[in-house]
């Protein structure tokens, strides 16, 4: 592959990543660009006239042939962006969606609106801690704490607990198990797809630990264990649990709810799209 500029190298990769069915593949293109030679995006806009980096192939090949495989960009690139902060990612964690940030924007109005000043916040099923670590900065007097049943995960969440300067407690194990105590709010984005789901992923979700995604049967194998956790665990007033969900299991989910939280006010939220995309317990 031979370019003159760096425009041009940007539509080389982009029309190889566009014959393996990538969607987006101009930006992919830009993002593999600047993750191989650091640049910033305005320090790639100033390129884009001149010859590329005499050398150019010998980092951005293997990545391109990664991205070719359909393994995810942020995987390539090491980092996704997380509610305006970027969190490590590798293959052993689930990369945060943007529809998750819900989560930490439904805790913080929450927490503010009942004025707890200094809240006993859960992260269960913290992955690469994206969702507790906001919390954690966004509201320094909050008490955080996260668990996740994969030491691999949690080797990522402590990375970026240390590279965010976050101030939580992270722990292994089964859901709440490892936690004791009551909390004012307890978030948990858990694997909820439905097993038959599971077979037809798109390419690059596959390539996302099966643990951090596969629900079961009927997507509630985790999220069934998770309610009877919370119902202990939260405080009966005054508290809240936000858990994410997405349409395909949201009548169970929404049955489950009211079952095990019957004086709970129980309401789906839907994301900016439109879907149903987390379910809110929330105690007077
Ligand atoms: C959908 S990912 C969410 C990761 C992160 N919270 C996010 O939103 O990006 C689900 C996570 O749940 C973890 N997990 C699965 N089963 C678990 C269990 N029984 N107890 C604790 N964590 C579990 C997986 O390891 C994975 O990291």
């Amino acid at each position: 592959m031979t370019a003159e500029t760096v425009s041009a190298l940007i539509q080389s990769i982009a029309s190889r990543l566009d014959a393996v069915g990538i969607e987006d593949a101009g930006i992919d293109a830009r993002l593999l660009l600047r993750s191989a030679f650091g640049w910033s995006a305005a320090e790639q806009l100033g390129q884009l006239l001149t010859p590329p980096p005499v050398n150019y192939l010998d980092n951005l090949e293997s990545m391109i042939v990664r991205r070719e495989s359909r393994e995810p960009l942020q995987y390539i690139t090491g980092y996704t962006e997380f509610y305006r902060r970027n969190f490590s990612v590798k293959e052993s964690v689930l990369i945060p969606r943007p529809e998750t940030e819900q989560l930490v924007v439904q805790t913080l109005a929450f927490v503010r609106e009942r004025g707890i000043e200094t809240p006993r916040i859960a992260d269960i099923c913290t992955g690469s801690g994206a969702i507790a670590i906001s919390l954690a900065l966004e509201m320094p007097t909050a008490e955080v704490h996260a668990t996740d049943i994969s030491p691999a995960a949690l080797t990522v969440a402590r990375q970026n607990a240390d590279d965010l300067k976050a101030e939580l407690d992270i722990y292994e194990g089964n859901l709440l198990k490892p936690l004791s105590g009551q909390y004012d709010v307890i978030v948990s984005n858990p694997p909820y797809i439905l097993a038959s789901a599971m077979l037809s992923l798109q390419a690059e979700v596959a390539r996302e630990p099966s643990l951090a995604l596969d629900g079961g049967v009927d997507g509630l194998d985790v999220i069934r264990p998770l309610f009877a956790g919370i119902s202990k665990m939260l405080k009966p007033a005054n508290s809240a649990a936000y858990i994410e969900i997405d349409p395909p299991i949201a009548d169970a989910v929404m049955k489950l709810a009211l079952e095990t939280f019957p004086h709970a006010g129980i309401y789906l939220l839907t994301d900016l799209a439109g879907l149903i995309r987390c379910v809110s317990i929330e105690n007077m």
